[in-house]
């Protein structure tokens, strides 16, 4: 049923718990595939070099660590795991690779790393509920 699976994380507690799901349904409904997002904004072009060259790469590590911990998480899998890191609109990315994934189903966090206490969702599983292509899953 849920053939392609669509997971995003930001490194959250919430995220954590959004990967175990997807683990879990993945398993039990023999997926074919996972694929794991990690989107960031932009990175305004005014910081300057060398600032610019540090913040990107400081980034890439921070998304290549992040991928680790979630594929560790996830553990062995027969599913085919793919990994995206994109820049951008965290919510808009989520939706066109869903998009253009043809993802049967995004799985992601309620909350994010976002400091607002006391909101139920955070603004980008928000946006994302509103318009995504597919059904989608949020965890606490
Ligand atoms: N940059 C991102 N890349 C991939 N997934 C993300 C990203 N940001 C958020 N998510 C996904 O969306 C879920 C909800 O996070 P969201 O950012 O909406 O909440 P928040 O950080 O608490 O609020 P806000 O960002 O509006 O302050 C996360 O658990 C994660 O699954
Ligand atoms: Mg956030």
């Amino acid at each position: 049923m849920f053939e392609k699976l669509l997971l995003a994380v930001d490194g959250s507690e919430h995220a954590l718990h959004a990967t175990r799901k997807a683990a879990e349904l993945a398993r039990r409904m023999g997926s074919r595939e996972l694929c794991i997002v990690v989107a960031f904004e932009s990175i305004p072009p005014y910081l300057g070099e060398p600032n610019l060259q540090f913040a990107i790469n400081t980034r890439k590590e921070y998304a290549e660590e992040l991928l680790a911990t979630t594929k560790k998480e996830i553990g062995d899998i027969s599913c085919e795991i793919h990994t995206e890191v994109m820049e951008g609109d965290p919510a808009q990315i989520i939706i066109e690779l869903a998009t253009s994934r043809k993802s049967d189903l995004i799985i992601m966090g309620s909350r994010g790393l976002g400091r607002l206490a006391g909101l139920v969702l955070g603004s980008v599983s928000q946006k994302v509920v509103s318009h995504a292509p597919c059904p989608v899953l949020i965890v606490r």
